[in-house]
């Protein structure tokens, strides 16, 4: 073959080659140049950071809702993010695994334990997701309603008589009503050393990462130590004795879950991170909205005290039980319209892992996308009057 045919072959291939690159490049999302969604980036690495904590960040993330609409872009946190602060697209965002997956910062991890839920995706995530669902299935929080009530009326009883801090006695009574549904039976034998340890953790939680002798974070990993040492005992213990649990621990335990004795730790010890101060936040909002509501306060009373008078005619049990709480749609309505007014967490972190197309906008790997759960119940275009605390509106017309 001629030199000349030969490099005219060459180029062909070549102009073949680089034509079905560049086909692939224009037609697929990243080669399509997509906007990045509108919004400011603020100063390099400290972004808005400021902007956002100098002001309300609801304040801060609906001033830019309104400007740019309900998806824009920031930097904060050290970290290029969008935020979505539209209801299908956080719900798309948090049911994207694959292409948004949760993250969180080192020093949460290392404190909570690599091996929690919340740190994971895929196959060990499921099989966790699985084995807490199965502990707070109905058919199993049955059986433990009284054992709450006695809960609940044991704090009541301590409070008599005196001034109390609201939400630090609901975090005694949520920890309790925690270490009932992971311990079962076992909760006392331990509760007192579990309880000293994990306040200090908790402390330590949101402060600067510095593992420096008398920091708040130093602190707080020894906690998690002892912690971990006093789980490893209950485990240990509870493995000698060869009796069946039907509670949390009981579960991560058995031989089909397949979990290691670290893993069982970290994910006992992020749980009660996860149910306990966000069940006692949300209790002591209920408590707030009550006191501020008589009409309200007045309609949950009458529907608790027409279920205590309709026991004491049939001559029914006066504990509370399951079929009770079916009863309650007053009271569970408040607790609706709590969670969405008081929407204790602002918001949540997800990652892209791969550049994503969304909505006409690129999202580029590695950005956080922040949905915005605050403003997504706080936006008129959700809840009519969304600042007023009226439980009625989550009423089911049927
Ligand atoms: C009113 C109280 C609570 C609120 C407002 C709340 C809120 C949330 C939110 C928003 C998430 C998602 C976080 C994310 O994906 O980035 C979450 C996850 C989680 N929560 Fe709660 N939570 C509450 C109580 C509890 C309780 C009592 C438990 C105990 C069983 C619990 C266990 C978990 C677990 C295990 C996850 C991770 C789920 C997963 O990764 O699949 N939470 N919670």
């Amino acid at each position: 073959m001629e030199l000349s045919t030969m490099l005219f072959l060459f180029v062909s291939f070549l102009t073949i080659l680089f034509s079905k690159s560049l086909i692939k490049f224009f037609f697929s999302s990243k080669g399509r140049q997509l906007p990045l969604p509108p919004g400011t980036m603020g100063w390099p690495y400290i972004g808005e950071t400021f902007q956002m904590y100098s002001q309300d960040p609801n304040v801060f993330f609906a001033t830019k809702i309104k400007r740019y609409g309900s998806i824009f872009k920031s930097h904060i946190l050290g970290y290029p993010c969008v935020m979505i602060s539209d209801p299908e697209a956080a719900k798309f965002v948090l049911n994207k695994a694959q292409l948004f997956k949760p993250t969180f910062p080192a020093s949460k991890e290392r404190m909570l334990g690599k091996q929690a839920i919340f740190f994971h995706q895929g196959a060990y995530h499921a099989n966790l997701r699985r084995l807490v669902l199965r502990t707070f299935r109905p058919e199993v929080i049955k059986d433990k309603v009284s054992y709450i009530e006695s809960i609940a009326q044991s704090c009541l009883k301590s409070w008599e008589g005196k001034m109390i801090t609201t939400f630090l006695e609901m975090k005694t009574f949520t920890f309790n009503v925690a270490l009932l549904s992971i311990f079962g039976k076992d909760e006392n034998l331990y509760g007192e050393d579990l309880k000293r340890c994990y306040y200090t953790l908790e402390r330590g939680y949101n402060s600067m990462p510095i593992n420096l002798p008398g920091t708040l974070f130093h602190k707080a990993m020894k906690a998690r130590k002892e912690l971990a040492q006093i789980l490893a005992q209950i485990i240990s213990t509870r493995r000698n004795m060869k009796q069946d649990h039907n509670d949390l621990l009981g579960s991560f335990m058995s031989e089909e879950a397949g979990l290691s004795d670290e893993q069982i730790a970290d994910n006992i010890i992020g749980l009660i991170f996860a149910a306990r101060d966000t069940t006692a936040t949300v209790l002591t909002w209920i408590v707030k909205y009550l006191g501020e509501n008589t009409s309200v306060l007045e309609a949950v009373t009458e529907e608790q005290e027409s279920i205590l008078r309709a026991k004491e005619e049939s001559g029914e049990e006066m504990g509370l039980n399951w079929s009770d709480t079916k009863n309650m749609p007053v009271t569970s309505r408040v607790i609706q319209e709590t969670l969405r007014i008081a929407s204790i967490l602002s918001f949540t972190f997800r990652e892209a892992v791969e550049d994503v197309e969304f909505q006409g906008y690129l999202i580029p790997k590695g950005w956080k996308v922040l949905p915005l759960f605050r403003n997504i119940h706080h936006s008129p275009d959700n809840f009519k009057e969304p600042e007023k605390f009226d439980p009625s509106r989550f009423e089911v017309i049927i």
